[in-house]
C-alpha cells in the first residue's frame, strides 16, 4: 500500500514453494495459540507432531487435523517425508533436540532462546552449518505489522538518520501461563525482552556496547528480574533503548514503539501485548519533519498472534530453495543472545558492557563466567 508516499505491507512474504514436510516436537501453549493457526492459514504442511507427554500430543493432533502423532523423536525424525523439524519444547531441552535433528538431516526452526548458555547456541549453529541444513529462530517479532513495516519506512529513508529510538511497555503480563518461566531466575530479558533486543538489531543493526538495569516488584512471586531498562550504544549518535515493566496493575497499560530520526518520525503500539494472546493489530503513525503536525496513520491488518509466526516458517523455506539463509538465522541470532547475555552481565556488574566481551566460553546469563571480562 502506499503510505504516506512511501510503498508498504504487512502481509507475511511467502517462499513460491510451502510445501515442505514439517515436523513439530513440543505440543504447548505456543504451539496451540500460534505456531498451527498461523501454518493453518499459510497453507503449510503439518504432517506429525511429538510431545512427551502423549496425551498432550494427541489433542493438538486432533484440533489441528495433523495426520500423525510420533511414538518417540526418533519415529519423527526417522521420517524422510518431514523435511523441517520446528522446535517449541522448554529451552534447556532445545539443543540436544536440535542436535538430533541436525544429525538427522533435517533443517531447524528453534524457538527462542536458541539456548540459555552462548555456548550452547554457538554448537548448534556451527553443527547445523557442517551438516549443510538450515537453522532457523523463531525471533518473529520482526514480521509484526508495527515492526515489519517500520523496517520498511527505515529501509526507504523515511527517518533519515535514526536517532532516538525506543520500545516502552508496562503491561500486567499472565506468567502463571509459564510456571518454569515464573519460576527462572533470569526471566523479563530471556523470555520477553529478547523479542524487544532482536526486532531492534533488525531495524537499527548491532550496537556496540548494552547498559541494562534489572529489578523486581515489591512481593512478586516470580523469582527473576520483572522490570528492566537496557540502553543499545552505538558508534554513532543513535540511542536505542528497551524500558520494561511486567506489573502494571492499573488500566494505564501501554506498549509502544517510537523511533526519531533527523527526517521523521514513527510511533505506534504493539497491540498483542494489549489483552495477550488475542491481541488486536498494531497501529502505527508517522510525521515527516518537512510536514509538521501532519500525522499519517497506516491501515495495518495482521497480527503478532498468529499472523507473524508464519514469517520465520516462511523465511526458513525459502533459504532452503534459494541457498541463501533465514532473515533469523542462528548466525544472525547470535547477535542477539550476545545482547541479551551483555544485559545480564551488566546489570550484575553494574556497568556498561562492550559486547567484544561476550564470548563462548561457558557463558550463562548471570553464572559464573559472567562477572569475570
Ligand atoms: N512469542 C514467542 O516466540 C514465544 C511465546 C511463548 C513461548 N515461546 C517459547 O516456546 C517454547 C515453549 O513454550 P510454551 O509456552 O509452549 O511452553 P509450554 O510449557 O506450554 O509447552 C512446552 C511443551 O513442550 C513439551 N516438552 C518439554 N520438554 C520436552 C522434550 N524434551 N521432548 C518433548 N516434549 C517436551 C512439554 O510437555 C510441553 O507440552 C519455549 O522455548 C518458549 O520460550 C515463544
Amino acid at each position: 500500500m502506499d503510505f504516506a508516499g512511501y510503498t508498504v505491507s504487512d502481509a507475511i512474504p511467502l517462499p513460491p514453494k510451502t510445501d515442505y514436510g514439517i515436523g513439530i516436537i513440543g505440543c504447548g501453549g505456543i504451539v496451540n495459540y500460534a505456531h498451527l493457526p498461523a501454518y493453518n492459514a499459510a497453507g503449510f504442511r503439518v504432517l506429525a507432531c511429538y510431545d512427551r507427554d502423549p496425551e498432550t500430543a494427541e489433542r493438538t493432533a486432533r484440533q489441528h487435523g495433523i495426520p500423525h502423532v510420533a511414538a518417540s523423536i526418533d519415529d519423527l525424525l526417522g521420517d524422510p517425508a518431514i523435511a523441517i523439524v520446528d522446535i517449541a519444547v522448554t529451552p534447556w531441552d532445545q539443543p540436544a533436540i536440535a542436535a538430533r535433528a541436525i544429525a538427522a538431516g533435517k533443517h531447524l526452526l528453534c524457538q527462542k532462546p536458541l539456548a540459555d548458555r552462548y555456548d550452547d547456541a554457538m554448537r548448534m549453529v556451527a553443527l547445523a552449518k557442517q551438516a549443510g541444513v538450515k537453522l532457523a529462530v523463531n525471533q518473529q517479532m520482526r514480521w509484526d505489522a508495527g515492526i515489519q513495516v517500520s523496517r520498511q519506512l527505515i529501509a526507504q529513508g523515511a527517518l533519515g538518520v535514526p536517532a532516538d529510538c525506543r520500545i516502552e511497555v508496562s503491561i500486567r503480563t499472565p506468567w502463571q501461563m509459564w510456571p518454569w518461566i515464573a519460576a527462572s531466575d533470569h526471566l523479563e530479558i530471556m523470555y520477553h525482552s529478547i523479542h524487544y533486543q532482536d526486532a531492534l538489531r533488525f531495524l537499527f543493526g548491532e550496537p556496540e556496547a548494552v547498559t541494562s538495569m534489572h529489578s523486581r516488584w515489591p512481593d512478586q512471586i516470580e523469582v527473576g528480574e520483572t522490570r528492566t531498562l537496557t540502553v543499545f550504544h552505538f558508534p554513532s549518535d543513535l540511542r536505542v533503548t528497551i524500558d520494561v515493566n511486567h506489573h502494571n496493575w492499573s488500566d494505564d497499560a501501554y506498549a509502544r514503539f517510537r523511533f526519531l530520526g533527523t527526517e521523521g518520525i514513527i510511533t505506534g503500539t504493539l497491540g498483542l501485548l494489549y489483552d495477550y494472546p488475542t491481541g488486536r493489530v498494531d497501529t502505527l503513525a508517522y510525521q515527516s519533519h518537512s510536514e509538521p503536525l501532519t500525522w499519517h496513520e497506516a491501515a495495518l491488518t495482521t497480527h503478532w498472534i498468529p499472523d507473524a509466526f508464519a514469517g520465520p516458517m516462511a523465511s526458513l523455506m525459502d533459504a532452503i530453495q534459494t541457498g541463501g539463509e533465514p532473515v533469523t538465522s542462528g548466525a544472525d541470532n547470535l547477535g542477539t543472545l550476545r545482547t541479551v547475555f551483555a544485559a545480564y552481565r551488566s546489570a550484575a556488574a553494574g556497568r556498561t558492557i562492550p559486547l567484544s566481551e561476550i564470548v563462548a566460553k561457558g557463558d550463562t546469563p548471570g553464572g559464573d563466567h559472567l562477572g569475570d571480562g
